[in-house]
């Protein structure tokens, strides 16, 4: 990876804010989820200007041009516009219209997918450099009526420069998905099954619902076999893990996958209490203040591990290599 950067809005809503709102409490929402705030983004704010500031930082960090870039994808479930993809409008923001753009939109999972067709774009020898960017304007579909979700959902971006090097950090990947229940997690309108109606609009069903207890049990068991998966494929085990990256939904998810993989201490990242659930950014986000922190050292292994709608879930083994 050359360069990772992320980006979170100026406002921060607070447990308290939501005390004010909604029929809950500081005390309910850190012992459920150990969230204490979420960024919110302006109205005007959009997710691919905040894909812009996470990719500038990661551009920045990975010390090359806009230019340079082969090939920009975005990983998100609130795009700018149903289409053009926000890849388009992201590359064009940066000055590099004309560059190969695409959208990715496997939810929470986002990022670790999006790693993985990257990763490949680039070891197949289509690019040297690629911009994977996960960026969520989530406040845009969530139904702050809807204590279930409500607290849980904040807005941001990570950004990661990969570039085609002698030695290899993509290790391996294990992805999956099984739609069989969409109504597990998902935005009931706007699509073909429900076209947006007024009728809709007024009923909620432009904004996300979720069987969280459901979702959560699927969670815990997929980020372990998938963590498991993916170490076997790159020849590896739990010991070898320098860090966990997993996809901040809830502080107790993490937690109970944690102790199951045996991970101890401060091998776990942890930015939920922070940040909330950002989806397909929460990765990155979390692996851009990691290594803000210091905290990386050449020949560390990573193993991202993300879970989400779709229902998806993967992991992706990584190499890190300074540049
Ligand atoms: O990014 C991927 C997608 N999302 C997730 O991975 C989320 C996965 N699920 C979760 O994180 C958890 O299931 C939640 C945090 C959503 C909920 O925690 P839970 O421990 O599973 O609670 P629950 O849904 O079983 O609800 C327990 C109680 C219910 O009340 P009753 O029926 O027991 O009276 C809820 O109505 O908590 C109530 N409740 C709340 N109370 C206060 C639900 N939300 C709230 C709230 N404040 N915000």
């Amino acid at each position: 990876m050359a360069g990772v950067g992320h980006y979170v809005p100026e406002r921060v809503m607070t447990n308290a804010d939501f005390e004010k709102i909604l029929d809950t409490t500081d005390e309910w929402i850190v012992s459920r989820t150990g969230m204490h705030e979420r960024h919110i983004a302006r109205d005007d704010e959009t997710t691919s200007d905040m894909g812009l500031a996470a990719a500038k930082m990661a551009i920045e960090r990975a010390g090359c041009a806009a230019s340079d870039i082969g090939c920009v994808i975005v990983a998100t479930v609130t795009p700018d516009y149903l289409f053009p993809a926000t890849a388009s409008v992201l590359a064009a923001k940066l000055g590099i219209a004309g560059t190969a753009a695409f959208d990715m939109e496997i939810a929470c999972s986002g990022f670790i997918y999006g790693l993985t067709v990257a990763s490949s774009l680039i070891q197949s020898g289509v690019y040297r450099r690629v911009l994977l960017v996960g960026s969520e304007k989530l406040s845009s579909i969530t139904n702050y009526e809807d204590r279930g979700t409500a607290v849980l959902f904040g807005d941001g971006a990570g950004a990661v420069v990969l570039e085609a090097a002698e030695r290899n950090d993509f290790l391996s990947s294990e992805l999956g998905s099984d739609g069989s229940d969409p109504s597990l997690l998902l935005v009931p309108a706007g699509g073909t099954v429900a076209p947006l109606t007024a009728e809709g609009i007024s009923e909620k069903q432009n904004k996300m619902v979720m069987k969280g207890r459901e979702v959560f049990r699927f969670a815990v068991t997929k980020m372990i076999e998938a963590t498991d998966a993916a170490l076997a494929k790159a020849g590896l085990t739990r010991k070898d893990i320098s860090y966990a990256i997993p996809h901040q939904a809830n502080r107790r998810i993490i937690d109970a996958a944690a102790k199951q993989l045996e991970m101890i201490g401060d091998k776990v990242v942890i930015t939920v209490d922070k940040y909330g659930n950002t989806s397909s950014a929460s990765i990155p986000i979390a692996l851009s203040e990691t290594y803000g922190a210091g905290k990386l050292k050449d020949g560390d292994l990573i193993v991202f591990v993300g879970f989400g709608g779709g229902l998806s879930w993967g992991a992706v083994a990584w190499r890190w290599w300074e540049r």
